[in-house]
């Protein structure tokens, strides 16, 4: 069997193993090991989904998938019974639920499947958690302590960060998190651009920043589901992703608390960063459970590009 991450002949660092040696403290590697586990019954339940809507809509009027909602009561569950997690928000609940005995230590959120609308196309698809020590409307620097996601591609891998770095664990056959890339850190200047949103629906100075990024041969990868999108930016070290205030939706379309916040944390501690065109996504305060955000995400590079194309074209 070739050199590979699953390759047994050299010592298998698991999830578990991985946080202890990082020194997380005891509780927060329980819950995030409880988390990943639940990503393997979610991902069982994409396989045997129908794929249909579930004949409901979320907080944003979005029409849900069965799987959004099973997903969504997989993880609440598994969260109810870890004894870490106070309360659960999640984008398919209406308001944020007490899971806990109103003592335990971690505020959990969620985006449970992230990508529904590429469910019945098999692209890639993910879960995205953010971990708080308080409650979660604050902001996200002050706030938060730990952040993960899991993409379900051709194989299931999970990018996690509890303040000490980022890195990717992937599934491997015997149900195991393997560390497949520790310390992931991102060039000061990547070579491709995720634009999300309709261009024609954008304002001035966002236009520009895509066209400089053409000029300068910038590839295009847009598959539509955050998580992807963000994980090939993060796995190839560089690049930016976008998705811009637009006519329809001054704030853009992506919410704070259950894509913004978690991606921006894990991608800062790979040495990128996140801004929602001024300011730091994590310097944000959360006011609404809804609240959402315009955002270019990615290495540092061209995120401060983006800001100066933003404030020419306002000035
Ligand atoms: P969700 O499936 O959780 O509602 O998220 C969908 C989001 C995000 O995954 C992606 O970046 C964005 O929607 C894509 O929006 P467009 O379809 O407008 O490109
Ligand atoms: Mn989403
Ligand atoms: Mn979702």
């Amino acid at each position: 069997m070739g050199e590979g991450i699953c390759d047994y002949t050299r010592f298998i660092v698991d999830l578990r193993r991985h946080m202890w040696l990082d020194g997380v403290e005891t509780e927060l590697r329980r819950l995030i090991w409880q988390i990943a586990v639940t990503g393997k019954y979610i991902s069982a339940k994409i396989h045997e989904s129908n794929r249909k809507l579930a004949g409901f809509q979320n907080l944003y009027g979005e029409e849900q998938l069965s799987l959004d909602r099973s997903s969504d009561e997989i993880l609440k569950n598994q969260l109810q019974y870890s004894g870490f997690v106070r309360e659960y928000a999640s984008e398919e609940q209406d308001q944020v639920v007490e899971i806990g005995k109103g003592t335990e230590q971690y505020f959990v959120t969620a985006d449970p499947l992230d990508g529904s609308s590429l469910v019945d196309t098999n692209l890639a698809i993910g879960t995205i958690i953010g971990i708080h020590k308080e409650s979660i409307f604050a902001r996200g620097r002050d706030s938060m302590v730990a952040a993960l996601y899991i993409t379900y591609g051709p194989l299931i891998t999970m990018v996690y960060s509890a303040g000490k770095g980022a890195h990717e664990f992937v599934l491997n056959r015997e149900g195991e998190y393997v560390l497949s890339q520790e310390n992931i850190t991102m060039k000061e200047k990547g070579s491709i651009y995720s634009p999300g949103g309709i261009r024609k629906d954008c304002s001035l100075g966002h236009c520009r920043f895509l066209e400089y990024l053409e000029s300068e041969r910038y590839k295009l990868r847009y598959s539509g589901g955050f998580v992807p999108d963000i994980n090939q930016i993060l796995i190839k070290r560089g690049g930016v992703f976008t998705y811009p205030a637009v006519q329809k939706s001054p704030n853009g379309k992506l919410r704070m608390l259950f894509e913004l916040q978690p991606m921006a944390f894990i991608v800062e501690q790979a040495g990128g960063c996140a801004t929602n065109g001024r300011d730091d996504i994590l310097s944000l305060k959360i006011d609404e459970l809804d609240q959402r955000s315009p955002v270019y995400i990615g290495s540092r590079f061209e995120v401060e590009k983006a800001k100066e194309f933003l404030s020419n074209s306002a000035a």
